[in-house]
């Protein structure tokens, strides 16, 4: 089968979140299980394509009149693209900001994606059956490939799948735009890409994709009530039977304790040593009294509204007269960002805060961690959790979306591999923490918890199997 993914970022070429991880390694293992892949994504500023091992191919493709380059790179049955486009990415030191504030061009840029991201089978030779959208940074595509690639014969029989990575971010932009994004008035509807009388991209997506996907089952569900659908709901009941959820996996050489190049040492679930190793340099790295006996717990989160940082912050002050170290890495909020660090400040001993975005940190934190919180509001699948278990690093989470689809609560005697709380209410949180510590205090207990979680495959092939199932059944329909 031939498979083109669009995306707006690549791990680890580019990453703001989950969804970069997602097509650093979903792409990879369906092409190992022997597809024919291509993915297309921005050459931002940071990415030194040629250091990557990419070629550049002049004028590769045509925008709209004007001709652009295209980067690419091929490892056995994977390709991957980078669109070169001086002002819209080859400029910008951000994905989709900087210094906090959004770019004014963000439509103008992922359209130009889009298209640029559809001319690409004919350039390069690709007759892909199917066209993988993800997120509204792409969802335009869902609607170009019916509308402007009809006669196109490189895509005049693909059929489109888009995967809500996130139903909050939609890509929301004034109308006025339309002209300048080259799109006509007639797709201005309430049942095409009009939303509150403005642009909603991410509808182009849901609307006119053959197939509709997101990251977990019970995401799926959340998001076509009203309290989870983000005023989309409706428009994704219309999708019926076409709406399913397959959740994440993860990258297993990229995340692997046993061999993971960020780490001080290294570990499995048969031997466990190299894990209070990786608690003791991390305890040191982040300056906190060196201390083995004390949990240590832990948060790697965009600071933003739907990870929880209030619950977070609502509960420092019972928190910190526990017997526990917390250490928190994460940017965002800027006033989140602050209040974290005032209180690093005020808890030396306790509590160690990092501002910032750092991928070895995110790693050696995973590894040294004993605990791992996520309170999230809302959850699409969330990798965090899984990286957790993988590392031996047992989760405190709120039950909602992926974490309540990859997380067994513990249910007081010998099964679970987490922690689960359901009310959005920093006591909630608490108590499930509460009960973690208790746990913890039984190192018995405690390993075989650990063990239970790290034994657990979520490495790639499975879900990379259901999507491929989806692709057939697409292709027969
Ligand atoms: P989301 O995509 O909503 O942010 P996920 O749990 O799916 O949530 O994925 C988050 C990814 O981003 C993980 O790989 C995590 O380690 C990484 N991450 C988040 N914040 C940071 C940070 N400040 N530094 C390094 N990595 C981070
Ligand atoms: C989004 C979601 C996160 C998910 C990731 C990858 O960023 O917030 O839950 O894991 O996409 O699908």
């Amino acid at each position: 089968m031939e498979l083109l993914f669009l995306a707006s970022e690549v791990a680890p070429l580019s990453k703001s979140g989950g969804l970069g991880d997602v097509l650093g390694a979903l792409p990879a293992a369906l092409a190992a299980a022997g597809d024919a892949v291509s993915v297309v994504c921005p050459r931002y500023g940071f990415i030194d394509a040629a250091r990557h091992g990419f070629m550049p191919r002049e004028r590769a493709v045509r925008v709209r009149g004007e001709a652009t380059t295209v980067w690419s790179r091929t490892q056995g049955r994977l390709t991957t693209y980078l669109i070169e486009h001086e002002r819209f990415f080859g400029s910008r030191r951000g994905l989709y900001a900087e210094h906090g504030h959004e770019y004014g061009d963000n439509a103008e840029r992922f359209a130009y994606l889009c298209r640029a991201g559809l001319e690409v089978p004919g350039a390069f030779g690709h007759r892909p059956a199917v066209l993988h959208l993800n997120d509204w940074q792409t969802a335009l595509a869902a609607w170009l490939l019916r509308a402007e690639h009809g006669s196109n014969p490189a895509l005049a029989r693909t059929r489109s799948v888009f995967t809500i990575h996130n139903l909050a971010y939609q890509g929301s932009f004034a109308k006025e735009l339309l002209p300048a994004l080259g799109l006509p008035w007639e797709l201005f509807r309430h049942d095409a890409i009009e939303f509150h009388d403005r642009i909603n991209l991410m509808k182009a997506g849901l609307v006119f994709a053959d197939a509709v996907t997101t990251v977990s089952p019970t995401y799926a569900r959340e998001i076509t009530t009203p309290a989870g659908g983000e005023g989309l709901d409706g428009v994704l009941r219309t999708r019926g039977g076409t709406l399913s959820g397959i959740v994440n996996g993860i990258d297993a050489v990229e995340w692997d304790p046993a061999g993971d190049p960020h780490l001080p040492a290294h570990f499995d679930a048969q031997r466990l040593a190299g894990k209070a190793a990786c608690k003791k340099a991390l305890q040191e790295e982040l300056e906190l009294p060196v201390r083995a006996d004390l949990p240590l717990l832990a948060v790697v989160s965009r600071l933003a509204d739907q990870k929880g940082i209030d619950l977070l912050l609502a509960a420092l002050p019972d928190l910190l007269r526990r017997d526990l170290q917390l250490a928190v890495l994460g940017s965002g909020r800027r006033d989140w960002e602050e209040a974290l660090q005032n209180a690093a400040r005020h808890h030396r001993d306790r509590l160690a805060v990092r501002i910032g975005f750092d991928e070895g940190l995110a790693h050696r934190i995973e590894a040294g961690a004993d605990l791992f919180l996520m309170p999230s509001r809302f959850e699409p699948c969330g990798l965090n959790q899984l990286y957790s278990l993988r590392y031996g690093t047992v989760p405190v989470a709120r039950s909602v979306g992926g974490l309540a689809d990859t997380i067994e609560d513990f249910d007081g005697w010998r099964r679970g591999t987490g922690f689960l709380f359901k009310d959005y209410d920093h006591r909630a949180m608490v108590t499930a923490v509460r009960r973690a510590l208790e746990l913890f205090r039984d190192k018995r207990a405690w390993h075989a918890m650990m063990r239970r979680g790290m034994a657990i495959d979520h490495s790639w092939a499975r879900s990379a199997e259901r999507y491929r199932e989806l692709y057939r059944r697409l292709l027969e329909g």
